[in-house]
C-alpha cells in the first residue's frame, strides 16, 4: 500500500481503457478516490462498478470529449463541488495516427492537437488555480517517447507530444513556486487499443509487438511516482537511452536509423 495515495482525490482523463483504466485501478488499490473522464460513458460506468466491487474508493464518472474545451471549466467545477478538494490530475487522454505528413488529412492532424495538446492544457488550466490556492497538488502529463525522439510516419503525433513536453517542462518550473509537482511520462509502445487507430494496417504492431510494454507495468510506475517530485518517467530504459543518443548525435541517428524507423 502506497500511503501517499490514501484519501487523495485524483482526476484521470482517458480513463475508459488502456493505461488510464489501469492507473485508476492502481490508485483505488492504494486508497485514492477517482474522478474519471472519457467520451465512452458506458466504459467508465463499467470501470466504476469494477473499482467499487473491490475497493473502498469514491468513484465518479464525467463523460466528456476533452477536445470540447468550452465544456472543461464547467465539468471541472462540478468535480470540485463533488469532491471538495482535488489533489492530482493525470492528463492521459490522447490518440495518434501513424501516417507520413503528405498522407495525413488535416482533420486528423488538428484532432491530435485538439485532444493531446489543447485538451490537456485546458484541463490543466481548469485545475491549477485550485491547486495554487491550496499550495499543493500533482499534475501528471502522459507524453510519449515520440515527444523526445521524432521518427518517420508520425510527424503530427510526434509534434503533438513534443508540444506536451514543452508545456510540461515550463509548467514544472512555474508550479514548483506554489507547491505543485509536475511529471512527464514518456512511454514507448504499450499494448493497448491505441494501435487500433494509430496503426490501421497492423505493420507497426507486428514489428514492435515483442517490445511492447504491459499497460499495468506503466500504470504502476506512474502511480508509484504520484505526490513525489519525480521529473520524468521514461520507459523502457533502452528506448530512453536511444533518445539520449539522438539528442547528442541527431544526424548520426537519423542516418543510421532511417531504414529501421520506416518499419513502422
Ligand atoms: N499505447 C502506446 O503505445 C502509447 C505510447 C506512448 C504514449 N501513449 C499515450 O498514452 C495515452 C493513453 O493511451 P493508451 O495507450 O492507453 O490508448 P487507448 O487504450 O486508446 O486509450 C486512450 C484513452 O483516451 C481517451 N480519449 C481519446 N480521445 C478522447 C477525447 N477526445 N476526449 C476524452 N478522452 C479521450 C479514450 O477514451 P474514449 O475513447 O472513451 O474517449 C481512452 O480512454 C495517450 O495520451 C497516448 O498518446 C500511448
Amino acid at each position: 500500500m502506497n500511503k501517499r495515495l490514501k484519501g487523495k482525490n485524483i482526476i484521470i482523463t482517458g480513463a475508459s481503457g488502456g493505461i488510464g483504466e489501469q492507473m485508476a485501478l492502481k490508485i483505488a488499490e492504494n486508497g485514492g478516490n477517482l474522478a474519471l473522464i472519457a467520451r465512452r460513458g458506458h466504459l467508465l460506468e463499467e470501470l466504476k462498478q469494477k473499482v467499487e466491487n473491490s475497493y473502498q474508493s469514491k468513484v465518479n464518472i464525467y463523460p466528456l470529449d476533452i477536445a470540447k474545451y468550452d465544456e472543461i471549466p464547467g465539468v471541472f467545477q462540478t468535480i470540485l463541488n463533488d469532491f471538495g478538494d482535488i489533489h492530482g490530475l493525470i492528463n492521459n487522454a490522447g490518440f495518434g495516427v501513424f501516417k507520413e505528413a503528405h498522407e495525413a488529412p488535416f482533420s486528423e492532424v488538428k484532432g491530435m492537437f485538439e485532444v493531446n495538446v489543447l485538451g490537456l492544457m485546458a484541463a490543466t488550466g481548469a485545475i491549477l488555480p485550485h491547486m495554487r490556492e491550496r499550495g499543493s497538488g500533482h499534475i501528471v502529463n502522459i507524453a510519449s517517447q515520440a515527444g523526445k525522439f521524432a521518427t518517420p510516419k508520425s510527424s503530427a503525433y510526434s509534434a503533438s507530444k513534443h508540444a506536451v513536453l514543452g508545456y510540461t517542462n515550463s509548467l514544472r518550473m512555474e508550479a514548483e513556486r506554489y507547491g505543485v509537482n509536475v511529471t512527464a511520462v514518456n512511454p514507448g509502445p504499450i499494448a493497448t487499443d491505441f494501435f487500433s487507430i494509430a496503426d490501421e494496417s497492423g505493420t507497426y504492431v507486428k514489428n514492435v509487438e515483442k517490445w511492447m510494454l504491459d499497460p499495468r507495468f506503466v500504470a504502476e510506475k506512474v502511480v508509484d511516482s504520484m505526490f513525489t517530485r519525480k521529473r520524468e518517467i521514461n520507459l523502457p530504459v533502452w528506448m530512453n537511452a536511444g533518445s539520449v543518443v539522438y539528442q547528442l548525435f541527431p544526424s548520426f541517428v537519423e542516418k543510421v536509423g532511417n531504414k529501421l524507423f520506416f518499419k513502422k
